[in-house]
């Protein structure tokens, strides 16, 4: 497995593997892997010849009061997993190999990126589209793999791959729990034992929205209000709750198929999303 910090060497090297007729898969991630990132790389692999991971910390898509100098990290650990899932290339830049000191371009993604997210974590997609269009353009990947965890993340990038017109099919993997339900994310690390009790809201309060659903409840508002109650109920300072169309992210009154519900919050100082479609 090669590891390679300089953006030109991963282009060099993927120019290379392209060359000898192989097509090229990538797994964008911040590190400290868990299951859920191993599942992308088995997408990948089932797809493509070569698989490149990178793993990038990504300043830009921090804001000044969240987790950027705490992120988890554990590179040796990575390396090795990286390794025993077939990984041909890890891509491990520096901020400083990234990120001129002059920069002056970014990528702005206008429309899917306003609410939920977005809203809470300004300028997070537009350090998140500006991250993945140079991957793109350094790892020059045929296949992307994304999480469907980051559902609103998904959409956007699927709209700037669009819109910009980037030569890459982007594949989207299902959420990996943990056997009691906790989306598995980098950030649980964080977690305490209570706090990740806590956590369990989260997807409990989408199953709840999901059988209402089920049994023909057609009131968006009394659901989400209910999942506002649990979320509350189990300690957990709600940042957003929310039913969406799955394509546009438009809320909607009444509950249908092709809507999916989506919430944040934070156990403790952690903050956690998850989604469910209905
Ligand atoms: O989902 C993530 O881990 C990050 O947002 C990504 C896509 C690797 C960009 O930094």
């Amino acid at each position: 497995m090669r590891v390679i910090e300089n953006p030109k060497e991963m282009q060099a090297w993927a120019v290379e593997t392209k060359r000898a007729g192989l097509r090229l898969g990538l797994v964008p991630t911040m590190g400290f892997l868990h299951e859920g990132h191993l599942s992308l790389v088995r997408l990948a692999r089932e797809r493509c010849g070569a698989v490149a991971l990178s793993l990038f910390v990504n300043p830009t898509q921090f804001g000044p009061n969240e987790d950027f100098s705490t992120y988890p990290q554990s590179i040796a650990r990575d390396l090795e997993l990286c390794r025993s899932a077939g990984v041909a290339a890890v891509f491990l830049p520096q901020a400083a190999g990234m990120y001129a000191p002059d920069a002056s371009v970014a990528v702005v993604e206008e429309r899917l990126s306003a609410g939920l997210c977005g809203a809470s974590r300004p300028g997070h997609f537009r350090g998140v589209c500006t991250v993945v269009a140079k991957l793109f353009n350094i790892a020059l990947p045929d296949v992307a793999v994304f999480g469907q965890k980051d559902y609103q993340q998904v959409a956007v990038i699927r709209r700037m791959v669009r819109d910009l017109n980037f030569p890459v099919e982007m594949v989207v993997a299902p959420i990996l729990r943990d056997p009691d339900g906790l989306a598995m994310s980098s950030r649980n690390a964080y977690l305490s034992a209570d706090e990740r009790r806590m956590g369990l809201g989260l997807s409990q309060a989408l199953a709840l929205a999901h059988d209402a659903a089920e049994a023909g409840e057609r009131d968006t508002a009394a659901v989400k209000g209910r999942m506002r109650a649990h979320l509350e109920s189990r300690g957990l300072r709600v940042d957003y709750v929310a039913i969406v169309d799955a394509d546009t992210l438009d809320p909607v009154d009444a509950l249908s198929h092709g809507q999916v519900a989506l919430v944040a919050a934070f156990s403790g100082k952690t903050r956690l999303i998850d989604n469910a479609a209905l």
